[in-house]
């Protein structure tokens, strides 16, 4: 038995701990303890020993009570440790309604009124009043309020105010715009597992996305390093007002708190395990996966389990004398981190899409006893909420997009109504931006979509406002107007979930962010946006009347058609469309047309009829399911030169082509793709087609265009640089145009005109070098069509493209400005008046809008609605935009167009609320019904 008189003597008594933890530890020693102490110390010993035995790691002192402990130092250091990691009062936040001061409040600033507003606070219904902020806090809200003397008095004339939105899920400053391998800073990927990268030491506060971000109206992110890694590392929740400093440190959200949150990204499924496959080693499956996460949690535990022992051991000393321990407190900042969470300190945000994924993720949180605050992206999780509230302690919330799928496998069974079915569940749901693989800047419209998929308003409201402050554990200070809450609130141009609705001005701990406004120059809102429910389609009784099998019908109760450029019909309500033996015959008044005995389709006095939207130069539609593996598909096309044709490629069916059919993209463009600069040869398709054989229209066109891609995307071994690939284009339009390539080769017919030239590129420089050799190819006879795609940068050369006939496609219809060559690219409201869109269409250029991912087909409609909302188009220029203006731009008649099919809807599909009713044609047989997104 070991010998207390003999152990080490020190001044402990003179240097008593700072730690409450230790004042408690001295009280609570007597020598009557000293026996029992003994005997834990025994315990202790024993279990030290084991543990130097498992892990040499954590200890080089062996622990004799016998030899000279730890210095004195050394020892307080331990005892304060522990007091730290045993602290009762962990992350106790003082009532929101009693804070009067925010730590992040600038000196000066004056107290704001903002008078005449609906207010949304982040819960409740939108009510009418006034709201007062001091001191970086609201300290009034409701009601009318008597400006104080000093105060800034901004009438919204009606607007609405909402919280500032919090984006909980954000790579902003670790993976700077425009993106380079020097900006890339949000995966450390040379190791699967490391908790201890910080994104704070990445995290740059001069990310040109910033700006932009907060012109969205997000003033809240939290910055989480990337998913490649099992454990990515600690994310920090920044407040998106940059400080003079430009300190990161600055822009802490608890800034100045001691006590601060702190926050972890782990990641699982197909992310690591493709990362560290590649590379041979592990993980290369999701075996792997599980044994890391669970070897690296269980060593953790083990670091844990020793300091908490040698804190009993501290504690079990007597305070006669003056005892130290002979090991010093077991710490390894590797671990640290990962000890923090098993402690409660830190709030696990992991990554992880399919059901097994979570399911192995929640049974590593009951292994090992750490709470998983959100699963992010989390597709599947809507097929298994009771999975979800199997998690240790705690039931973790969703972190999620509203329609984003399908770009791998492990997204690919996800579905639009998971929000609302998650809600209904009882799990908590935030939209997130993934920024920048969705610009922080349109996270409200994530929000606005999941509205239009099932959740109410105040619910999408919240998923981007109070949902995520309190997934952060920040809901005394974010995500809310009300007393005491930091003052970050947002003004609408008009209602948040409208389609192209953008704030007017936002404030950050009170503080105006967006320059040169004045709320002068607002117009008066008469009241907030009532959401109004479309009249649901009333079908026929009668047999097959939803079906391949209907051939005849009369759709009523329309009150706007809208089938080609010219023609435009409105009524209230009183339109129609025939359809006879499968064709539309008539739509508009067709008194001509008997519609005895023919079954009557109801629309209710709000339908709208379109014609087939089209998707053109959306990659791979047709050609591949999931574009990462080749399998599902036409395969990955590397630097061939023979100039190949889609439509032998084309493979009809599948989710993609479903999906974008349901939604009134009927008629789908698709190119080849390419590593070569030369994409290959476009074809033209209904998306609803069984096979190429099942339907006249299933193939429209087998060779539409040429499509060739100049810029950073085309650089590769054969042409390493921009003015390569330029001149090869030249060169092959001039060989086209002299008699080197017969009439049948796609140059030939590109200098000739007989097809058009599609060229995607993005920086004006390039443009305008592309224009030029159509201009002096045409000197010789050549005669171009010449089409941009992507088109970033295009609006800066409006005029000459209007002058020299080129057309654009605009892809995607917000850009953002990722790459170094095409940083050109407008924000829009309320940074900038104009658009990329509005600058070429004032100057007269035909554009389209494109989409770039294939679940964005779906959203075509609301693409043109919301150019319609920012250029103040009307209905017919926006129906435009992504249909005959789109076939005309490759060449496809007005006939095939109309000949492919009309959609129904029951509402403006400008609008979020109205979904498709009806859709006749688009290569399917009879009347398809109601047809909604999966
Ligand atoms: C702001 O003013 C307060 C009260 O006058 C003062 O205590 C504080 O130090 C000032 N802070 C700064 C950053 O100037
Ligand atoms: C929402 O309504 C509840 C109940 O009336 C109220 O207690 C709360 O303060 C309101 N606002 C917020 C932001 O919670």
């Amino acid at each position: 038995m070991a010998d207390y008189q003999h152990l080490p003597q020190d001044d402990y008594d003179d240097h008593a701990p700072r730690t409450s933890f230790g004042r408690n530890l001295k009280k609570s020693l007597t020598k009557q303890n000293a026996v029992l102490l003994a005997t834990a110390a025994v315990a202790i010993l024993a279990a030290s020993s084991y543990w130097l035995g498992s892990s040499k790691e954590w200890s080089h002192h062996p622990t004799h009570f016998e030899q000279a402990g730890i210095s004195p130092e050394r020892f307080e250091y331990g005892v304060a440790k522990c007091g730290e990691i045993h602290r009762k009062d962990k992350h106790q936040y003082p009532d929101a309604e009693t804070r009067t001061f925010n730590p992040r409040f600038v000196n000066g600033t004056k107290p704001t009124v903002f008078k005449n507003g609906f207010i949304f606070d982040g819960v409740n219904e939108s009510y009418k009043g006034d709201v007062l902020v001091d001191q970086g806090v609201v300290v009034k809200v409701g009601g009318e309020i008597k400006p104080p003397k000093d105060a800034v008095v901004v009438d919204l004339k009606g607007h609405i105010l909402t919280p500032g939105i919090v984006d909980m899920h954000s790579h902003l400053g670790v993976f700077s715009w425009p993106i380079l391998d020097a900006t890339n800073d949000f995966n450390e990927m040379t190791e699967p597992l490391v908790p201890f990268a910080r994104s704070i030491d990445g995290f740059n506060p001069s990310d040109v996305a910033r700006e932009r971000a907060v012109s969205g109206g997000i003033t809240s992110i939290l910055v989480l390093p990337g998913s490649s890694n099992l454990m990515g590392g600690e994310a920090f929740a920044f407040k998106l007002r940059l400080t003079d400093t430009l300190s990161a440190e600055d822009m802490l959200i608890e800034y100045g708190n001691k006590d601060k949150w702190r926050y972890m990204k782990m990641a699982c499924g197909e992310n690591p395990k493709n990362r560290y496959g590649r590379q041979v080693r592990m993980p290369s499956t999701r075996l792997g996966e599980g044994w890391l996460f669970r070897e690296r949690f269980s060593k953790a535990t083990k670091l844990k389990l020793a300091q908490d022992d040698w804190c009993a051991a501290a504690a079990a000393l007597p305070r006669w004398g003056r005892h130290r321990l002979s090991t010093p407190f077991p710490e390894e900042l590797q671990y640290e981190s990962l000890v923090a969470l098993l402690r409660g300190d830190v709030r696990l945000n992991v990554h992880c899409y399919e059901t097994h994924d979570i399911e192995a993720m929640v049974d590593h949180s009951n292994e090992f006893k750490f709470e998983i605050k959100a699963f992010h992206h989390a597709l599947d999780a809507y097929r298994v909420p009771d999975i979800l509230k199997r998690a240790y302690n705690y039931t973790p919330m969703v972190a999620t997009f509203a329609a984003k799928f399908g770009y791998k496998k492990e997204a690919f069974q996800a579905s639009v109504l998971s929000p609302k079915i998650l809600v209904d569940a009882g799990i908590a749901v935030a939209m997130k931006s993934d920024h920048p693989i969705v610009d922080s800047q349109h996270l409200v419209y994530q929000a606005a979509m999941a509205h239009h998929y099932g959740l109410t308003e105040l619910q999408a409201l919240a998923s981007v406002t109070s949902v995520p402050a309190k997934a952060m554990g920040l809901e005394h200070r974010i995500g809310k107007v009300a007393i005491g809450m930091d003052a970050d609130l947002v003004i609408w141009e008009k209602h948040p979930l409208s389609l192209g609705a953008h704030p007017l001005q936002v404030y950050i701990d009170g503080i105006a962010q967006i320059k040169n406004v004045n709320p002068e120059d607002w117009s008066e809102q008469e009241s907030p946006l009532i959401f109004k429910e479309s009249p649901e389609l009333v079908v026929p009784k009668v047999r097959d009347a939803c079906s391949a099998k209907a051939k005849d019908a009369v759709f009523t109760g329309i009150k706007k058609i809208i089938r080609e450029e010219g023609e435009e019909v409105s009524s209230k309500g009183e339109l129609v469309v025939i359809v006879r033996n499968g064709e539309v015959v008539c739509s508009g008044l067709c008194r001509r047309y008997s519609t005895k005995d023919t079954p009557v389709y109801d629309l209710g006095g709000e339908g709208v009829v379109l014609p087939s939207l089209l998707s053109v130069g959306t990659p791979l539609l047709g050609l591949m399911e999931i574009p990462p593996e080749h399998k599902t598909g036409d395969g990955d096309l590397n630097l061939n030169d023979v100039v190949i044709n889609a439509a032998d490629g084309l493979k009809f069916g599948g989710l993609h082509m479903d999906e974008a059919f349901k939604s009134g993209v009927l008629v789908g463009v698709t190119a080849p793709s390419s590593a070569h600069v030369v994409q290959g040869v476009s074809v033209a398709f209904s998306t609803g087609a069984e096979d190429a054989l099942s339907s006249k229209n299933a193939v429209l066109k087998e060779q539409v265009a040429l499509h060739v891609r100049i810029g950073q995307e085309s650089k590769s071994i054969l042409f390493p640089t921009v003015s390569s690939q330029i001149q090869f284009l030249r060169s092959s339009l001039e060989k086209g145009l002299s008699h080197v390539f017969d009439s049948n080769n796609f140059f030939a017919q590109a200098a000739r005109g007989s097809k058009p030239l599609i060229v995607e590129v993005h920086n004006r420089d390039e443009i305008i070098r592309i224009v030029q050799i159509k201009t002096e190819l045409e000197k010789q006879g050549a005669s171009i069509k010449l089409v941009l795609l992507g088109a970033t940068e295009a609006w800066t050369v409006a005029k000459y493209l209007a002058l020299e006939g080129v057309d654009v496609i605009l892809r995607p219809y917000h850009c953002m400005p990722v790459q170094w060559t095409a940083q050109r690219c407008l924000a829009g409201a309320p940074l900038t008046q104009e658009t990329g869109l509005s600058a070429l269409h004032k100057a007269g250029v035909r554009v389209g809008l494109s989409a770039i991912e294939f679940e964005d087909l779906r959203q075509m409609s609301w693409f043109a609605g919301w150019a319609r909302s920012d250029l103040g188009l009307t209905e017919r220029e926006a129906v435009g935009l992504v249909s005959w203006n789109l076939a005309k731009i490759v060449g496809l008649s007005a006939e095939t167009i109309a000949s492919s099919g009309v959609v129904i809807y029951n509402g403006s599909p400008f609008e979020f609320g109205p979904k498709v009713a009806a859709i006749v044609g688009g290569g399917k047989p009879g009347i398809q019904c109601n047809p909604r997104a999966f």
